[in-house]
């Protein structure tokens, strides 16, 4: 779908790929709803958009709070008539074992990288279905392909996204709703910053995989032609995107770089 004249509400908006992907569906003539937590940084890109001449409101929230993806729909709707596109970035790293990790922990990870993705989802699909015309766009990652140390629950949410979404597909290529998937590799942002450690505390450090990654503006770049293309899937990324292929034709080989080198 091309973003011209399209209302479009995106999450994880107030930094990193999603702020770089409103200002690239700004540029395009979108109409933008940005939503993350905080609202002072949200207020900021807003201002960007509109500079840009697009028009852009705020909607905060915290997606991990139960019952706020559809309260917020909810919301989203009121502010914007209807939801042409979402665009689910919103995402929640992870630096800890899957043994060690605190079970709340664990479902703060899913609750905002799977829950609030697929709630969303449930939320504004009808909406587009009734209307024969909608586009749903979710940041998985190239972790939501294979495994990695010390991501255990952001790998599950990643890979559960995957087959979540491809079912909705299924269920709805006759009624004119388009998925697309964005799969970035590593992406130069604040997200290994923000990751929770096993007991919840942030990580607070930027890892080598992030630094050296794509910027956030060459993966909007690419995400905005797979999302005006309307393609099921594309992968955003590096040599580390690699790793997909490696996964399906050489598991062996991607085992042996990941136990030797480690991830990103
Ligand atoms: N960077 C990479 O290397 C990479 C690679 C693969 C996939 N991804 C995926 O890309 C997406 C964007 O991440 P990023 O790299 O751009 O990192 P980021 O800069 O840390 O952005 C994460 C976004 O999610 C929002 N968010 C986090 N928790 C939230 C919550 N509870 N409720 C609402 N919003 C919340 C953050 O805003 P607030 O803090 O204001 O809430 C922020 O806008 C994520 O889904 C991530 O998994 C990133």
């Amino acid at each position: 779908m091309h973003p011209k004249g399209k209302t479009i509400w995106i999450t994880g908006a107030s930094s990193g790929i999603g702020r770089a992907l409103a200002l690239a569906l700004a540029k395009e003539g979108g109409s933008l709803l940005l939503s993350a937590r905080h609202s002072d940084r949200l207020e900021a890109v807003a201002a960007e958009c509109r500079e840009l001449g697009a028009p852009a409101l705020v909607l905060p929230l915290d997606l991990a709070t139960p019952g706020a993806p559809a309260q917020g729909a909810r919301d989203a709707e009121i502010l914007l008539g209807r939801i042409d596109m979402l665009v689910s970035a919103a995402g929640l790293g992870q630096r800890g074992s899957g043994l060690a990790t605190d079970r709340a922990v664990a479902e703060r990870i899913l609750a905002v990288d799977f829950w609030a993705a697929t709630e969303l989802a449930r939320a504004v699909a009808p909406g587009m279905l009734a209307r024969g015309d909608g586009q749903i766009v979710v940041v998985t990652g190239v972790l939501g392909k294979f495994g990695a140390p010390n991501r255990a629950y952001y790998s599950a949410a990643k890979h559960a996204l995957h087959g979540w979404f491809d079912s909705l597909r299924e269920e709805t290529w006759k009624q004119g709703l388009t998925i697309t998937l964005l799969v970035p590799g590593w992406v130069k942002t604040g997200i290994s910053a923000a990751a929770l450690e096993a007991d919840g505390r942030p990580h607070g450090t930027t890892d080598p995989g992030q630094l050296g990654g794509l910027a956030p503006e060459e993966c909007a770049r690419r995400a905005l032609a797979a999302i005006i293309a309307g393609r099921d899937e594309q992968l955003i990324g590096g040599y580390e995107c690699g790793g997909v292929y490696l996964k399906r034709f050489w598991p062996g080989l991607l085992k042996w770089f990941i136990r030797r080198r480690g991830i990103g």
